[in-house]
């Protein structure tokens, strides 16, 4: 494995570097210190070919110009929306900044942490390579409480096999629900419609949502709806839902497998968290083309955001997203790349 430090460009009057880790087979990631964002991923396909799969820019203006996509990005504090201007913990209410339609909270707000600068330190392995990304966010940023250390350490191995730890620690009680926001198309970022992939996602039950996209109730079961991906199926339709993962939350568990016929790549995901997001890019039409001139084209991408369920911290019968002061927010989610 090797690390690769490059400049990519700068913002804010503040360099931003590009991380690259590169594996045995010439698979790759690189990393941006803004946002913390996955720019490439090159994974081979069955016959060893290798292509980038995910979508992204050229140049950080790109990123900064593009307020829709959140392509590639960390998200936080809280990935998903929240309803109703905030939340209330102990007692005590919390306003937040209201970025979606003027009465949703979306993806951490107007400069949540896909639009930071993260301090990155690399940490070669053996037969695999790490970057920790750093960031202090205090009290109040968005309006969410507590000063927050943040902590996303991305691991890639020898085994085309990603996996993000999320940490953080808060000096009074809050609420945090990290994710990352990266568009996979296996046949490349640049290969087409992603509706005859094929998914199968570990989930009985999903949120029926509303116009605003919020939760209508309580999980439903996906039997014998369209929501129901017990089993390998083309996507076949667009989807921007959350889907409960079977088992506890907790504990590192299979949530879904991707597989794309045509290239034969696939991805196999593991969380410890209660739910994730499968959102197919139907809004995925910004002007700022991706990498090499790639215009974006809605359902050319699907995202998988392992996180808690939308609107958490005002639902008390979901798992809760609840940090202690003093207490420690630690999380794993693995992306693992193969063929067949
Ligand atoms: C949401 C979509 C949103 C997209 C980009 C996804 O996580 O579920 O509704 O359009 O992010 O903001």
């Amino acid at each position: 494995m090797s690390i690769e430090k490059k400049l990519f460009g700068s913002y804010g009057g503040k360099d931003v570097f590009a991380y690259t880790l590169t594996n045995r087979v010439g698979a790759a990631l690189t990393i941006l210190t803004y946002g913390g964002i996955m720019n490439r991923l090159l994974v081979p396909d069955r016959n060893g070919r290798l292509a980038d799969i995910i979508c992204g820019f050229d140049r950080v203006e790109d990123y900064v110009a593009d307020r829709a996509s959140y392509t590639g990005s960390i998200i936080g504090r809280y990935g998903n929306r929240i309803s109703g201007g905030g939340f209330s913990i102990n007692g005590k209410r919390c306003s937040i900044a209201l970025n979606e339609k003027g009465v949703c909270h979306l993806h951490g707000g107007n400069v949540g942490f896909n639009r930071r600068l993260w301090d990155a330190e690399a940490l070669p392995g053996d037969g695999k390579d790490s970057l920790a990304l750093t960031l202090f966010s205090p009290d109040g940023e968005e309006g969410y409480p507590g000063n927050l250390f943040v902590k996303v350490t991305y691991t890639f191995d020898d085994d085309c096999a990603l996996t993000i730890r999320y940490e953080a620690e808060s000096d009074c009680d809050t609420v945090l629900n990290m994710t990352s926001h990266t568009y996979y198309n296996l046949n490349g970022y640049d290969g087409g419609s992603v509706m005859k992939q094929e998914l199968c996602l570990n989930a009985d039950r999903y949120d029926a949502v509303d116009e605003l996209l919020l939760p209508v109730g309580e999980p439903a079961s996906v039997e014998g709806t369209a929501f129901d991906f017990r089993k390998p199926r083309p996507i076949g339709q667009p989807y921007d839902h959350n889907f409960v993962i079977n088992g506890e939350p907790g504990s590192l568990r299979l949530a879904g497998k991707a597989c794309d016929p045509e290239s034969g790549r696939t991805l196999t995901l593991y969380t410890d968290l209660p739910a994730v997001q499968l959102y197919t890019a139907e809004f995925m039409n910004g002007p700022t083309c991706f990498k090499g001139g790639v215009p974006q084209r809605p359902l050319h991408a699907f995202c998988l955001e392992t996180q808690y369920s939308p609107d958490t911290p005002n639902r008390p019968y979901l798992p809760q997203c609840l940090l202690k002061a003093g207490g420690k927010y630690d999380s794993t989610t693995r992306f693992v790349f193969g063929t067949v």
